[in-house]
């Protein structure tokens, strides 16, 4: 079945948890795809994973259409979200809708994800109205990096807490479809779950959310610069691929590939 936006709302009320993983490539996303996971996040994690740098803020407009382009192109079933990269949104409403129809136009997602609280609730309701979906991300969110000064568990006190909670419930009311919850403790995860009537996925957020995403390259151990607690290892892919291109480098220097098999 086709995953949209409106699927997802509709899954929290029937109680059913939905599962979500970033893609950033057309190969990827296409096996993603075969596996049944409700939605890809074409997360600006891309800055990281796929780029090579410290953050997600250098990430540009421009990434984030050519990577979603490759993912929808991939997929069937699967909801691709695409985020919106730090300061596509932040500036103002008009520049928030306008680089949401970017990212929806020419990048073909389904819907866009942007970070942030209360503050952004003009934003995305702006956005909404544009008719297009938008998944909200609160807790850690990577473009505040250095403002939290560093990656950390955020919600740790009573009136942090709160605030996440408050924060959940205006994304709601903006108009959001669900929303991302990143690091934060379990019980903290689940008091925002029960807070709000769309679905919450969680990331470091424990076990009562209603669905769950993961970053792919930390999912196969192909990324080894961060290793952040919440992360399973559910194939070590990594460490495959390193063996196969070392047999592929000796083979070549030793002259058994290619063999007549493998020639014209
Ligand atoms: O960019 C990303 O991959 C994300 C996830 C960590 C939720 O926002």
């Amino acid at each position: 079945m086709k995953n949209t936006a409106v699927t997802f709302k509709n899954a929290k009320q029937k109680g059913e948890k939905l599962s979500m993983l970033t893609a950033y490539d057309y190969t990827t996303a296409s096996l993603v795809d075969s596996a049944g996971i409700n939605a890809i996040l074409v997360g600006d994690s891309l800055g990281m994973v796929m780029l090579g740098y410290e953050d997600t803020l250098s990430v540009t407009m421009e990434d984030m259409i050519h990577h979603s382009k490759a993912v929808a192109r991939g997929v069937k079933n699967t909801l691709v979200v695409t985020d919106m990269p730090f300061m596509s949104y932040q500036t103002s409403v008009y520049d928030a809708v306008i680089n949401a129809g970017r990212l929806m136009k020419e990048g073909r997602a389904g819907a866009v994800k942007l970070e942030g609280g209360a503050e952004f609730a003009e934003h995305i309701s702006a956005i909404v109205k544009a008719s297009i979906p938008v998944m909200g991300h609160i807790g850690l969110t990577p473009q505040s990096v250095n403002a939290f000064g560093g990656f950390k568990v955020q919600g740790k006190t009573n009136e942090a807490a709160q605030k996440l909670i408050d924060d959940a419930e205006a994304l709601e009311k903006a108009g959001v479809f669900a929303i991302v919850v990143e690091c934060v403790p379990a019980e903290l995860g689940k008091a925002i779950t029960e807070a709000v009537n769309v679905p919450v996925i969680g990331i470091g957020a424990g076990k009562y959310c209603d669905g769950q995403v993961l970053v792919y390259q930390d999912m196969l151990a192909m990324y080894d610069k961060m290793k952040p607690k919440f992360v399973k290892a559910y194939a070590n892919i990594g460490e495959q691929m390193i063996e196969a291109f070392k047999a592929y480098d000796s083979e070549v220097k030793s002259g058994a590939f290619p063999t007549d098999e493998h020639s014209f």
